[in-house]
């Protein structure tokens, strides 16, 4: 569905921020991108939904490919309308409006006899959201408003939902919510889903295959079962290892094994 071919990332003009992303996501799965803070996930997501032109960012070079259509460096709104839906990190909401008016904005690319459809949609997936429609969106938890906001997106009736961090500052158990509400959306709905986390062992959890980031470059690919067998990813961004390292001659293998470095 959507093909990166060694897609180059510079913002005004100078500070290339990514070096070069080959990426694919297949139709229907759950695809995910993990990397340290930093690393360049957002920037990978806001060059797919032309997001980065508002930052003063331009895809140099390479090229991203969305069901056989050339697509970078296009309007955030006419990549909206192909069908490719982004959810922004940080939870983006309207806090002066109520949960049903944020939907009600999320739909306005449908045509209008759609609109009563979609919110039936998303209250059944986010039945909180449906108790909570009244009262202003601030007033939400953190994790209703992740719901809203993922909610929202979905009011779009995206083919494919580009995730960014929905599990940041969120209680374990919300994420967990949350995760399963993702795995629903695409295994019933039928969205594609790119996930980009911090949270390794939620994406990997959920994800059919990942790519690992480091420096703005993609260091590691596989599908998600294998790589959480990794020793690295493991290591790295799982927080597991075999025994604990301590002396420097560990270290030095420690450095060595993590191959991608330098
Ligand atoms: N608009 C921008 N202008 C300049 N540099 C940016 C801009 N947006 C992001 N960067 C830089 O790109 C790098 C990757 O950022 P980002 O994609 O947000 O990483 P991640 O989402 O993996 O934490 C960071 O070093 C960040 O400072
Ligand atoms: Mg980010």
């Amino acid at each position: 569905m959507l093909t990166l071919v060694n897609m180059e990332v510079m913002f005004w003009g100078l500070i290339l921020v990514l070096k070069g992303i080959s990426l694919q996501v297949r139709t229907g799965s759950v695809t995910t991108l993990i990397g340290a803070n930093g690393a360049g996930k957002s920037t990978t997501l806001k060059a797919i939904s032309g997001l980065i032109k508002l930052e003063r960012g331009e895809v140099t070079r390479g090229s991203i490919e969305f069901d056989g259509q050339k697509i970078q460096n296009r309007y955030p709104e006419d990549i909206a309308r192909l069908g490719i839906v982004y959810v922004r990190e940080g939870r983006r909401i309207f806090d002066e409006l109520t949960p049903e008016e944020n939907l009600l904005v999320g739909s306005y690319l449908r045509p209008r006899g759609e609109v009563e459809e979609g919110l039936e949609r998303v209250y059944h997936y986010f039945p909180r959201l449906k108790e909570r429609r009244t009262i202003r969106a601030g007033y939400l938890s953190g994790g209703e408003q992740q719901m809203l906001a993922i909610g929202s997106a979905l009011m779009a009736k995206p083919k494919l939902l580009l995730l960014d961090e929905p599990s940041l500052g969120l209680a374990p158990l919300i994420v967990v919510e949350i995760f399963e509400i993702i795995r629903r959306l695409n295994q019933e709905e039928g969205v594609t889903i790119l996930l980009v986390e911090q949270n390794a062992r939620m994406a990997l959890g959920l994800a059919d295959y990942g790519y690992v980031m480091e420096n703005g470059k993609i260091v590691l690919d596989a599908p998600a079962e294998k790589l959480k067998e990794d020793e690295d990813v493991r290591e790295f961004y799982l927080g597991l290892s075999k025994a604990g390292r301590k002396s420097f001659q560990d270290v030095k293998s420690y450095r060595r094994r993590k191959r991608w470095l330098g």
